[in-house]
């Protein structure tokens, strides 16, 4: 284990650790960028093959889910992004985001024990007791999409590993945390990061030969359905309802009072009991 307050290592030294066939076999390793998303962006539009990974000791400009800041501070934390270009029929496409959360929730338990679960789309949360917080999120961005061939998704993440509490933005603090804070141990990044980039190429393979299993994983773990909700969509509206399932599209599927099924594709999702 490497010190879990030492900065990650070269992209070599971190390579050396991954027994992935695709995902990280070219990958980045920055001290800082603006976003690994970006970075990603950049390079997929260039061509980087499938699979490439960028990962960044801190963000400058880390963006989040509805416009959100992703505030990345050095040294503790995990801000990742993978580049996808294989060829996925466009249904399963959305289906990414959710996968890289379930990877991360896999990785997570495996590692430090901690129950973590899903908050639809692809909020990885740990409870305690009666309350939940957020410890890793994930923004999944389409680059161009004239072709199968130009078509890449980027996949970020950023997963709060090692920072202590005053590391969150105030209005932050109640709804946000850290492996560190919900275990009261150090993790090794390093470790986490390669368990998480094999868990996701895992994920990915399987949702291309075996898409029903892989859902019925992600429903598994997804804290949401079953759930009464209250979902916030873009433009001040809102949804309340019973979240029953994930339709085949990714989508939330939420009975609303007059008994309809309303399909929501982007919102942010507080549970209500
Ligand atoms: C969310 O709002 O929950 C998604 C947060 C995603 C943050 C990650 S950090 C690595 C990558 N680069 C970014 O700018 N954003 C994503």
């Amino acid at each position: 284990m490497t010190s879990p307050h030492a900065l990650l290592p070269s992209a070599e030294a971190i390579q050396a650790d991954l027994s992935t066939r695709i995902i990280g076999k070219k990958l980045f390793m920055h001290a800082e960028v603006d976003s690994t998303n970006d970075v990603a962006a950049a390079l997929a539009k260039s061509g980087t093959p499938d699979g490439t990974v960028v990962v960044a000791e801190r963000q400058t400009r880390g963006h989040g889910r509805l416009g959100r800041r992703w505030v990345s501070p050095p040294g503790v934390n995990l801000y990742f992004s993978i580049v996808i270009r294989r060829d996925y029929p466009l249904h399963l496409l959305t289906w990414l985001p959710l996968l890289a959360a379930l990877g991360v929730a896999r990785s997570v338990e495996k590692i430090t024990g901690l129950a973590a679960r899903l908050k639809w789309p692809n909020d990885v949360i740990c409870r305690r007791g009666d309350r939940t917080r957020k410890v890793a999120g994930i923004l999944a961005e389409s680059i161009g999409m004239a072709s199968s061939t130009e078509r890449a998704i980027v996949v970020g993440i950023g997963l709060n590993a090692n920072a202590t509490a005053e590391a969150f933005l105030p209005d932050l603090q109640s709804i946000a945390s850290s492996l560190l804070m919900e275990t009261g141990r150090p993790v090794d990044r390093v470790h986490l990061l390669v368990s998480i980039l094999s868990e996701i190429e895992t994920l990915y393979d399987e949702l291309r030969s075996r898409p029903a299993l892989t859902q019925a994983g992600y429903y598994a773990a997804c804290d949401t359905i079953g759930k009464e909700v209250r979902v916030e969509l873009l433009g001040n509206q809102h949804v309340e309802g019973v979240a029953e399932a994930v339709g085949p599209e990714g989508a939330l599927r939420v009975r609303v009072a007059d008994g309809a099924l309303v399909d929501i594709f982007a919102g942010d999702v507080v549970h209500l009991r």
